[in-house]
């Protein structure tokens, strides 16, 4: 699936092996043979020359087998599309800048068909799907986008699929599909189809728990500098942060406000063990200095016992 993987071949085995010839000759040779200089002599330089010119055919055969790879790695779709009139090549400029292409789903990733052989690329016999009437919108994406789609089938949107609810590209865009955050809730893309009311509750207490975890986020990254042992309290906040950003497709006030109650609760016990390491880091700050100053102490005291004695 992913033609990223072709690149791995940038170093083929023939470089490796050609760097191996090029070690000095001698330590590879038997130890016997190695004094039989008379005999040896012209061979060596006659297989040494031999050995130059393979890594030297090595190293010419290598930028072409480069330029293979990376022509491989786009499908035949993009190189056709690219060329096509504006309605069919916009795709291609929109997935350029999208987190599809940065995570290496192409076009065929969507829309199926056969991204190496031209000829059959839009054949539906080679699994091409077409463009997705909008009721098929969320299964085309939820293929890869399971729970996202369940949430949403189940939800007030969902159930009203094709009857003016929106799609996943309503809210998400269909080509130019980008890290999704809490921005797409707001008033504009929102109160298109009823008022905001709703959708500012859930935009208002998202933000409040967001703003948490990323506050969480920064002290448990102070705390890792300073090589405390984080990862206990890593993983729950990971957890939490799961959960958080899987709620918003029920889209369901009443949900959403248990849910969030739930999140907030294991927000709150990740901040008290954080709290409670800082107190403990205070403390021991606190035990530090204290010996510092007893031992300083004790070095006045001993330095003035010493000079009365003198
Ligand atoms: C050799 C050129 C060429 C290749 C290769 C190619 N396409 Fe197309 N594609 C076209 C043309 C021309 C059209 C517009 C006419 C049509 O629908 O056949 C088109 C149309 C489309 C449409 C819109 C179809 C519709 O019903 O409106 C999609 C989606 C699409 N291509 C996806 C792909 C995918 C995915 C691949 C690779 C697996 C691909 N194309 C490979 C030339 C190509
Ligand atoms: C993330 C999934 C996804 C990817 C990746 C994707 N498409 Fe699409 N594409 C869609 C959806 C969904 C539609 C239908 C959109 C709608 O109805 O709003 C669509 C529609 C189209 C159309 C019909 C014209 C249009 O704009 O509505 C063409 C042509 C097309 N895609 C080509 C491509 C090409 C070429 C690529 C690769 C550069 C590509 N798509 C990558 C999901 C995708
Ligand atoms: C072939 C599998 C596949 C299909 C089909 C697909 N996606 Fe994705 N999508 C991915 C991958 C892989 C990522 C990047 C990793 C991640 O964040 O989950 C991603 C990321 C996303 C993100 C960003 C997630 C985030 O973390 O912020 C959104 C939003 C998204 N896709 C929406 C869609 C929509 C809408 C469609 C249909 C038009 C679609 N996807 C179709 C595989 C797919
Ligand atoms: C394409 C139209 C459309 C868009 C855009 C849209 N919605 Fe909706 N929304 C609906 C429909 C239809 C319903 C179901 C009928 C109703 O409750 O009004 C609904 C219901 C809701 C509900 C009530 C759910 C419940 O269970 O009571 C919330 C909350 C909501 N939408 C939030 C949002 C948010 C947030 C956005 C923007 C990210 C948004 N909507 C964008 C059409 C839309
Ligand atoms: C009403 C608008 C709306 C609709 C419809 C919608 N989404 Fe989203 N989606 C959002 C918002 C807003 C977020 C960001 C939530 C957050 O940051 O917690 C999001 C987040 C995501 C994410 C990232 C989730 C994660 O765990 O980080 C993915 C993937 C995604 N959506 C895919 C889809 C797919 C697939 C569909 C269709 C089945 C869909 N969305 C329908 C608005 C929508």
């Amino acid at each position: 699936m992913r033609y990223q993987d072709t690149k791995i071949s940038l170093f083929p085995v023939g470089a490796k092996q050609a760097f191996h010839l090029l070690r000095p000759l001698p330590a590879r040779l038997p130890k016997r043979a190695k004094h039989d200089k008379t005999v040896l002599s012209p061979l060596r330089k006659l297989l040494s020359f031999a050995k130059l010119m393979m890594f030297i055919a090595v190293i010419l055969i290598l930028p072409s087998q480069t330029c293979f790879a990376e022509g491989v790695a786009e499908p035949v779709c993009i190189q056709c599309h690219s060329k096509l009139p504006e309605k069919y090549s916009k795709p291609v400029e929109l997935w350029r800048g999208s987190i599809h292409a940065e995570n290496g789903i192409f076009c065929n990733g969507c829309h199926g068909g056969d991204p190496k052989d031209a000829a059959v690329a839009m054949d539906p016999a080679h699994g091409f799907l077409g463009v997705p009437k909008e009721t098929a919108i969320p299964a085309f994406c939820g293929r890869c986008h399971v729970g996202v789609m369940k949430d949403y089938l189940k939800s007030a949107h969902g159930r009203m699929l094709g009857k003016g609810g929106p799609t996943c590209v309503t809210c998400h865009s269909n080509h130019h599909v980008v890290k999704a955050t809490l921005d797409l809730i707001s008033e504009k893309n929102c109160s298109r189809c009823h008022s905001f009311e709703r959708a500012g509750l859930i935009q208002g207490a998202m933000k409040e728990t967001e703003t948490m975890i990323i506050s969480i986020d920064g002290r448990i990254g102070s705390l890792k500098k300073i090589g405390a042992d984080t990862d206990k309290l890593e993983k729950e906040l990971f957890a939490a942060r799961n959960s958080f950003h899987s709620m918003f497709h029920n889209v369901n006030v009443e949900l959403f406000k248990k849910e969030s109650a739930q999140i907030t609760a294991d927000l709150k016990k990740i901040k008290a063990a954080l709290d409670r390491k800082d107190a403990a880091n205070q403390k021991r700050k606190i035990a530090g200095v204290a010996v510092v100053l007893f031992l300083l102490l004790i070095a006045v005291v001993l330095h003035l016992f010493k000079k009365t004695y003198d």
